[in-house]
């Protein structure tokens, strides 16, 4: 590349010096060897693997970040993805001379990752545009010219004008830095991209600044063979080295781009893959490929052990070989044992140096492995240190006749390592293990015992492969200023978005792109190994509650004992007992009772005006409304309330050789003078008609009785798929993805959020494979919607609104809030004081990170999190907009959307959870799915009629079993107020905790002291029964 009007001369000077005519085509267009010619090139290269001498200085090595730009223009190749991040290192060196002063070829190496071997890709570069060899005689021309010093290269040069062009082209003399360089890769690559498109491309390094200026001048191009130190003050023989070394203090930045030819299917040119010809640049110019930022320097004795290899490629890329000449890629194996086997000389450690190797220091390492099974491991752990003065080499983690790293252990290590000033960030590399590799580490704290200092480092994580972990402290990005600490977030959040894929789905919340649970990253997965196959399981519970036998019983019950029966068999809960002692589950009070402070408290709301859907007049209630007032009037006083099943319509019904039944009912209740929730009317279709007649209290008790049951078979239906699977499962499934997408572990919503986010994707995806997905799948026999679950969800979330999950909003816009029109909704007081203490709780937590409104404004990660949440995890559908909001605007906007998250992941789906068993142990008080339509006559039904529609023994076990195992508590499980992990470190927030711990203790005895006037308590909302998140 032609800078600053600089001009290679070598031609002329060529002719001027042997008389000769130049062709300029001849030089570099290269005959087809003969066969003899080839195996004479294989002898060479083998020669050469024996008997390398030639000497190359050692130079330096750095490592940092590459920083993929978002458009590369390299096909996908496995590596450089869109707006990735990728560990490098890069060792610079002289091809010939240890003293950097001597005008020499230039040379880098760049290997992608943090690793001494086995880089995904490592690339060569040199100085010069042109390639002084293209075949292994060429090579071998060149490294002997080089070994004989100034008389070989004369001779070498004086013998092509391409080799006089290709030195003048190359040497440097001495630069500012290494990293003011150009530096271009000579091979040239190829990658076929997905329609089967062949692309050839090339690197090049440029350098920052004022770059590439030490070349040669027309007086030095006379004579470029004359190689040598100028005569001038240099401050040492190792300067460029030496200025290397302050990349810890202060970040070089170069650039990696690529020139990229589309060849199409075929169409390929030698000239294109030749390394002595450069790409015409107006043809295919230069585009960027990576920002590359240099961080860090490497220990010398782990820059000793760093191998580098330049024909192992990434899945996808290959060498470009020259048809018609022997294998290019010889050529690059040949130049690999060149550049990579040849004796080193080893920088001395001169006195001169101003950086001389850092003073030693004792670092006590302390590590803490998980609790569950597994977490422990019997492989060699080894660490490097990364700080404000470089790296530590790897450091081995081992204690001898000692056996480290078990699980639920702590394990300290003394270990002497150079002194790295202040630690910003630890690698960790699992190693050597013969057996369990795979281990969970709690949290690394590192103690500097000479410089007096401790540095904690939360992890929480599975260590399965190399990980960079961060220091606990919350930072934010867009107030960082140290590249590694800043470029390091990038990477790990751009490694995330890669493990955590999403699945769009239409009308859907989205969920994480894995079909499988097997196929989930381990961190996704539950902790303990827990291989969640839910039919035995089922069947284990079954067999647990005695109901096996029933399991196979496909005959409808013989009378309502019976059902009692299975559930005296149960003898496992209080509330089950309450609601069948002494048939209180026929009572209207209890209806009333359960819609309120049962396991499905959610879909009541006010009625304050006449429905045209559902003409119920003063007539038919006479007996009902115990004020003397009229309906209308009794609507305005707020003591009319209503469920609307009305979401259900529309969605197909089973209707294979085991046909079921679902109504779509509308139910009307009303606030007797006694302040009890009775409900007063009901019809069972949404249309009004006459065969879908207004079912009341006043009809033969039997088809009060039955009609109330199909409301309870629809509620069942609402809650299963709406309230449960969609509402708890779904969202927090969505947001937990957004939030491991864009949140990094330093952020302060992260760490707020993880506990109440973990499992959830790993509990849906192995809910799905066991729940939706087969014939055998637990809502195909139970659901009278199977087949059609996700259409019923679909419909749900049309009707879905972000405000839905604010609870004081929700319950204002259900016309449910005023205790004194609506008393004992237990639901509703509780979470109320649950919602108030967790708001309270976060924006504690938030106001110690984010002082103002602008600072919330300003921070970019957590404006992309709330983006990707309305635009990714809970999309709007066909135009409606769901009110997710794309930002947000200040403080007290996140400590709302925060406390409607925690809420939701942890209250909520409790209160709708863990009380299953207690509802579904008895199947005519809560049946699923129906066996016969629904009554459209009235004083049809009798007992018989009930018992064929109710379900059979064999699936009211099955329900049973299943409700038992959802409402059981996970033996691990953490609950409301207990932080076992510290992803916070700041005492702040600590003492936040601690209050916000005391402050359920308080809500607690609150509920208790209410549940002690109650016949039967409500208890789904204490907050030692409410789990951190969705786990089950
Ligand atoms: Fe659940």
């Amino acid at each position: 590349m032609a800078k600053s009007g600089w001009k290679n001369h070598a031609y002329e000077l060529f002719k001027k010096k042997t008389g000769k005519e130049v062709d300029l085509t001849e030089t570099v267009e290269h005959a087809e060897k003969s066969v003899m010619e080839k195996a004479a090139n294989k002898w060479l290269q083998v020669k050469w693997q024996l008997s390398m001498t030639i000497n190359i200085s050692w130079g330096e090595e750095v490592a940092g970040y590459a920083d993929i730009i978002d458009t590369p223009s390299i096909p996908d190749c496995n590596i450089f993805q869109p707006g990735g991040i990728l560990d490098i290192r890069i060792r610079f060196f002289n091809l010939t001379s240890s003293d950097d002063g001597v005008t020499d070829f230039r040379c880098a190496f760049l290997k992608f990752g943090s690793v001494q071997t086995d880089g995904p890709f490592d690339l060569c570069f040199m100085t010069g545009r042109v390639s002084p060899f293209h075949d292994i005689s060429t090579l071998k021309e060149f490294t002997y010219a080089l070994e004989d010093g100034k008389q070989g290269l004369k001779q070498w040069a004086l013998k092509e004008p391409f080799n006089y062009y290709a030195l003048v082209d190359g040497l440097r003399k001495l630069p500012d830095a290494c990293t003011s360089l150009d530096y271009n890769s000579y091979i040239t690559y190829s990658v076929t991209d997905d329609k089967n498109e062949r692309h050839l491309f090339r690197f090049r390094l440029v350098g920052e600044g004022d770059h590439d200026k030490a070349k040669l001048t027309l007086e030095e191009q006379a004579k470029p063979w004359d190689v040598g130190r100028p005569d001038v003050e240099l401050p040492s023989g190792n300067y460029l080295a030496d200025k290397l070394l302050s990349v810890s203090r202060s970040t070089c930045y170069l650039k990696l781009q690529t020139q990229v030819r589309n060849v199409g299917v075929d169409g390929l040119k030698d000239s294109w893959k030749n390394p002595c010809i450069a790409w015409d640049e107006e043809e295919c110019p230069w585009s960027d490929l990576a920002n590359i930022a240099l961080t860090q320097r490497i220990p010398k004795d782990a820059a000793e052990r760093a191998h580098y290899s330049f024909s192992t490629l990434p899945e996808g890329v290959a060498i470009a070989t020259m048809d018609g000449m022997e294998s290019y890629a010889d050529l690059v194996v040949a130049l690999e044992k060149v550049l990579t086997s040849s004796t080193r000389t080893k920088i001395p450690d001169d006195p001169l140096l101003t950086n001389p190797e850092p003073e030693m220091t004792t670092y006590l390492i302390s590590i803490e492995t998980g609790y569950h099974m597994y977490a422990g491991t019997n492989a060699t752990v080894e660490v490097i240190l990364i700080g404000t003065y470089g790296r530590t080499p790897k450091l081995i983690l081992d204690k001898n006749i000692h056996t480290d790293f078990n699980r639920a252990s702590k394990g300290s290590y003394y270990i002497q390592a150079p002194a790295v000033g202040e630690i910003k960030l630890v690698k960790i590399y699992p190693h050597r293990g013969t057996m369990f590799t795979e281990w969970y580490m709690r949290s690394m704290v590192i103690f500097d015992l000479e410089g007096r200092k401790v540095y904690d480092f939360p992890c929480y994580s599975w260590i399965t492969t190399e990980i960079t972990l961060l220091k606990g402290q919350v930072t934010f990005a867009h107030k960082e200023t140290d590249p590694d600490l800043l470029l390091t977030r990038r990477k790990l959040l751009a490694e995330k978005r890669k493990m955590i894929p999403w699945c769009i789905r239409d009308g859907l919340p989205s969920r994480v792109g894995y079909l499988k649970y097997k196929d989930l990253p381990r961190d996704l997965q539950f902790p303990k190994q827990r291989e969640w196959e839910k039919k035995l399981i089922l069947v284990e519970t079954a067999v647990k509650l005695k109901l096996h036998r029933f399991m196979t019983m496909f005959d409808p019950f013989d009378s309502f004992r019976d059902f009692l029966a299975m559930t005296k068999v149960l003898e496992i809960s209080d509330i089950a007992t309450a609601i069948t002692d002494r048939k209180n589950w026929k009572r209207d009070e209890e209806f009333g009772r359960e819609m309120l402070a049962g396991f499905h408290p959610l879909l009541i709301r006010r009625c304050s005006h006449p429905l045209e859907s559902f003409p119920v007049t003063d007539e038919m209630l006479k007996h009902s409304l115990d004020r003397g007032k009229t309906l209308h009037e009794e609507m305005e006083a707020g003591h009319v309330y209503i469920l609307d099943y009305s979401v259900m319509e529309g969605v197909p019904r089973r209707s294979d050789s085991n046909p079921k039944y679902l109504a779509n009912p509308l139910c009307m209740l009303y606030v007797k003078n006694n302040g009890r929730l009775v409900p007063i009317a009901i019809q069972l279709e949404q249309r009004p008609g006459k065969d879908n007649p207004i079912w009341t209290s006043s009809d033969r008790k039997i088809d009060w009785l039955f009609a109330k049951m199909w409301v309870k078979s629809a509620d069942t239906h609402m809650h299963c798929l709406s309230s449960h699977l969609f509402r708890a499962h779904f969202v927090t499934e969505a947001l937990a993805i957004s939030t491991m997408r864009n949140l990094p572990s330093v952020h302060p919503v992260f760490k707020l959020l993880i506990p109440h986010l973990n499992c959830t994707i790993a509990v849906n995806t192995t809910g799905i494979e066991v729940l939706l997905q087969g014939e055998d799948s637990i809502f195909q026999k139970l659901l009278a919607v199977s087949g059609s679950e996700l259409d019923f969800i679909r419909s749900a979330y049309r009707s879905f609104h972000w405000d839905d999950m604010n609870i004081p909003k929700d319950l204002a816009k259900r016309g449910v809030e005023d205790p004194d029109l609506l008393p004992r909704y237990w639901y509703r007081d509780d979470s109320l004081m649950l919602w108030e203490s967790i708001l309270e709780f976060v924006s504690r937590v938030m106001n110690i990170f984010y002082s103002t409104d602008d600072d919330v404004r300003a921070d970019e990660e957590l404006q992309h999190w709330m983006k990707e949440n309305r635009e990714r995890a809970l999309p709007q559908w066909n135009g409606r907009d769901n009110g997710v909001p794309g930002n947000i605007e200040n403080l007290s906007q996140l400590n709302e959307i925060l406390t409607m998250i925690i809420f939701s992941a942890s209250c909520f789906h409790a209160a709708i959870n863990f009380g299953q068993i207690d509802y579904y142990a008895f199947g005519p008080n809560y049946p699923g799915s129906m066996k016969q339509p629904p009554p459209t006559t009235k004083g049809v039904t009798n007992m018989e009629t009930i018992l064929k529609t109710l379900p059979t023994k064999a699936d009211q076990a099955l329900s049973i079993a299943f409700a038992y195992y959802l409402s059981s508590y996970s033996k691990e499980e953490t609950f409301l107020g207990d932080f076992p992990d510290a992803h916070f470190v700041e005492p702040e927030v600590r003492e936040a905790q601690k209050w916000f711990k005391t402050d359920l203790n308080r809500i607690s005895d609150e509920i208790k002291r209410r549940n002690m006037d109650l016949e039967i308590p409500y208890t789904y909302l204490l907050p030692e029964n409410i789990p951190n998140s969705v786990s089950v």
